[in-house]
């Protein structure tokens, strides 16, 4: 195999005519690049170079591999610049986006329903686990500090969320979380099956293929590992009082994700969808949030800062879709935060599904 480092050294060499001057671009010293040079030669088992009144020149041999070379990495570079195009398009079908106002979101979302959701987030001292699709590490410091005895990965395909998620990590003196940029559909970077436990919470719900994926990652479960799936349902939404516009605003989410390839009301689908994928043992269990006036802090944290900040978060795209009138899904929000007042209830069903390889 011809490392492509080599291709890099002919084509600095052919740009400069000069070992001297081509190791500087290439960040090392002459002695280092001519040693290069004769790997690559004894590699090949050619000679590439020869002098004459003080010039490198290059032998026949040698022009072939320079030609080629340019061609190669001239494709790499293309191939790279498209792969970033791909990653890009990705990140945009991610319907809520990384704005700020969605980093609050997330996080005010898993600290006011934590309780409900992860009391028995809890697994066996010095596990491996994988949590996937940890955005800005919201869940990933509450299930850090509830398995302090566990080693947990966290990957996302967003570097920006990473790069927030470690800050947060960091910042709360927590040491047991290694961060990943990796997206779930390739997981390019397991080999083997070397968890003893997959975290997986509100990321299937945006997947197009949530079955494959479940069916990929418990390929690198151990055996007899767990996996443990947290969705949402937006079909389990119901309010008091009742305003149409506040019901059509949940159903527009429901349509634009499904444009996306997703899937808003997907909670109901975690057991089948385990099942599916070869799970066994599988529990799901539904985890509503009801709130009224007696509930403060759901009031404000997930009626107003969770729920209906999803909902404006895609209003844009409800409109551009042409879904809802700017006006109806305006009145769709007021109809949700007036479900926040004294007189005002709003339920919402999560489901939590654990199952073992
Ligand atoms: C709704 S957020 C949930 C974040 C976190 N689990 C939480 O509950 O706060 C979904 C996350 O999944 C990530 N994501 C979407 N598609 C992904 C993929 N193919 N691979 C890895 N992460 C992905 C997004 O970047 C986003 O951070």
């Amino acid at each position: 195999m011809i490392d492509t480092k080599y291709l890099h050294l002919i084509l600095a060499i052919n740009k400069h005519g000069s070992l001297n001057k081509a190791s500087k671009e290439l960040n090392l010293t002459q002695s280092a690049l001519s040693h290069q040079l004769k790997n690559l030669e004894s590699l090949l088992g050619v000679e590439l170079f020869y002098r004459e009144k003080n010039q490198l020149l290059f032998t026949e041999a040698g022009k072939e591999l320079r030609d080629r070379s340019e061609k190669i990495v001239e494709d790499l570079e293309r191939l790279r610049l498209r792969m970033l195009e791909i990653r890009e398009d990705q990140l945009k079908q991610y319907i809520h986006g990384y704005s700020k106002e969605e980093a609050k979101r997330l996080n005010d979302q898993a600290t006011s329903v934590s309780e409900f959701l992860h009391y028995d987030s809890i697994w066996d001292n010095g596990s491996k686990i994988l949590e996937v699709g940890c955005g800005v590490g919201a869940q990933t410091e509450i299930i850090a500090r509830k398995n302090s005895g566990c080693q947990i990965v966290s990957i996302d395909i967003a570097e920006e969320s990473i790069m927030q998620a470690k800050e947060k990590i960091q910042s709360q003196g927590i040491e047991n979380v290694e961060f990943v940029i990796a997206d779930v559909r390739t997981l390019a970077h397991e080999k083997g099956e070397v968890y003893d436990h997959i975290f997986i919470c509100f990321l299937l719900e945006h997947l197009a293929n949530p079955l494959e994926i479940l069916q990929a990652l418990k390929k690198i479960l151990k055996p007899g590992g767990t996996i443990t799936v947290i969705e949402g349902d937006h079909g389990s939404t119901f309010f008091y009082p009742d305003n149409k516009y506040a019901r059509r605003a949940v159903r527009s989410q429901v349509e634009v994700q499904e444009k996306r390839g997703g899937n808003a009301n997907i909670g109901r689908e975690i057991y089948p969808l385990l099942d599916k994928a070869g799970f066994k043992n599988i529990e799901v269990s539904p985890r509503q949030i009801y709130v009224d006036a007696a509930k403060p802090k759901l009031v404000e944290g997930f009626i107003k800062n969770t729920f209906t900040a999803m909902i404006k978060g895609v209003m844009g795209e409800i409109v551009k879709e042409g879904i809802m009138t700017k006006s109806e899904i305006e009145q769709g929000i007021s109809g949700l935060l007036r479900t926040a007042e004294r007189d005002g209830v709003f339920s919402y069903t999560f489901f939590k599904g654990r199952a073992v390889k």
